[in-house]
């Protein structure tokens, strides 16, 4: 039929574009600039239990240690594996531009996540960090710890519409240098520029003793007492950088104070070093085409090596990668056509 009407499915075709295009005008996503927004003040709350579960989510964020870590006196409450804060990454309780800041989250949340290869919730993400970041176990849905969490990071997204585009999340997408990092320079980076904060052996400073779920003045980098190996900072490009835009403490996304190759180099020679590891993380990644180039555990699909996938050079596996998903979704495409053909006939 469509054959000897082409000027009408034509036009059908250029009034659905212009339908489209004025729709998209309409709810035409926001953009949100973080550097310079005012955070959201909580003492300007009321009170009430709504400001009180937003500052408990706001006292997990900087003391997690001392609500859910290993050392907290109520063995039921022991989630966290490790003590640190989640602010030990998410600076500034989690508001600071650039360090994986939580403002605007409720607003891309659910989103695709490739770690799952599904939607994934706030909670959901939540768990990964406590998991995973936090070296402990997830927390229930309906406890008051996770709508604490839940409820701060609503908090800190008010203002911000459902879709918007955040400037000012995750991390900079700063390029990686194209060699393998240089760990023995990395050690010496280290020496000059983060050792007399977070030690020479890397055990950072405690507040107090062993065992008084204080926490840290300066947090640990590697040992017993830190992120795992199924960590997104355990990842090389990650680490980079957040430690490229965040480390020494005090640089800004604005005013770094390492080049791009000593933040690769420092970032490499902190992940060389011994950390916990996680159970069962070849289960991660299930779309393996969608497995991040620098995840340092099999299964390697890319047919290179594991130290490839740890130390770099990074460029030539982004190629590899892509080249993989396009084969991928040629396959898929020629699929469907033959599926298609075949329910024709
Ligand atoms: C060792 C560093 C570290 C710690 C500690 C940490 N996180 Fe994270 N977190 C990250 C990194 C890195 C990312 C981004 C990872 C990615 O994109 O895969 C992230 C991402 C997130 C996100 C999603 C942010 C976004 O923009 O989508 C949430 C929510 C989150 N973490 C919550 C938490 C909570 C809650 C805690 C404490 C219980 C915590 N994190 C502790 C490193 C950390
Ligand atoms: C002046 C002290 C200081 C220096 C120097 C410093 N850091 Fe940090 N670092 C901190 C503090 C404090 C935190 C916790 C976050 C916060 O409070 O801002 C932190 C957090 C971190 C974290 C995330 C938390 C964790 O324990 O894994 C990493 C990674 C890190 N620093 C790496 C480095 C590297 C690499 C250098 C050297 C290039 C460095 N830091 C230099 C003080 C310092």
């Amino acid at each position: 039929m469509m054959k000897f009407c082409p000027i009408p499915s034509l036009m059908l075709v250029a009034m659905s574009a212009l339908v489209s295009a004025s729709a998209h005008a309409a709810d035409a996503p926001a953009v949100v600039q973080l550097a310079g927004r005012a955070v959201p003040d909580i003492q300007q709350l009321p009170p009430g239990p709504y400001r009180d579960l937003v500052e408990y989510g706001h006292q997990l964020t900087v003391r997690t240690f001392e609500h859910i870590g290993p050392e907290v006196q109520d063995l039921r409450k022991r989630f966290a594996g490790n003590n640190l804060a989640c602010a030990s990454c998410h600076q500034e309780a989690a508001t600071k531009p650039f360090a994986m800041p939580w403002t605007g989250v409720s607003a891309t949340f659910p989103q695709y996540r490739g770690r799952e290869d599904d939607i994934s919730t706030v909670e959901e993400r939540v768990n990964g960090c406590m998991e995973r970041s936090m070296n402990g176990k997830a927390l229930p849905l309906d406890s008051r710890e996770m709508k604490a969490y839940v409820t701060y990071i609503s908090f800190l997204s008010r203002g911000i519409p459902v879709g918007a585009t955040v400037e000012g999340s995750g991390i900079v997408q700063s390029k990686m240098p194209n060699r393998r990092a240089d760990v023995q320079a990395g050690a010496k980076v280290y020496e000059a520029k983060c050792s007399m904060c977070h030690g020479a052996d890397g055990q950072g400073m405690r507040v107090g003793k062993l065992g008084d779920a204080q926490g840290y003045i300066f947090p640990p980098l590697w040992g017993d007492d830190t992120f795992n190996n199924g960590a997104g900072m355990n990842r090389l490009i990650m680490a980079t950088r957040f430690v490229k835009h965040n480390m020494p403490q005090g640089s800004t996304f604005d005013a770094p104070q390492l080049s791009d190759d000593e933040a690769y180099d420092v970032a490499a020679y902190m992940l060389s070093q011994p950390r916990p590891q996680k159970a069962n993380l070849e289960v991660d990644f299930p779309a393996r085409y969608n497995k991040p180039v620098d995840s340092a555990f099999p299964p390697y699909v890319l047919g290179a090596s594991a130290d490839q996938h740890r130390y770099g050079p990074y460029p030539p596996l982004v190629e590899k990668q892509r080249a993989m998903a396009a084969e991928l979704k040629a396959l898929g495409a020629a699929e469907r056509a033959k599926a298609q053909e075949a329910g024709a006939k």
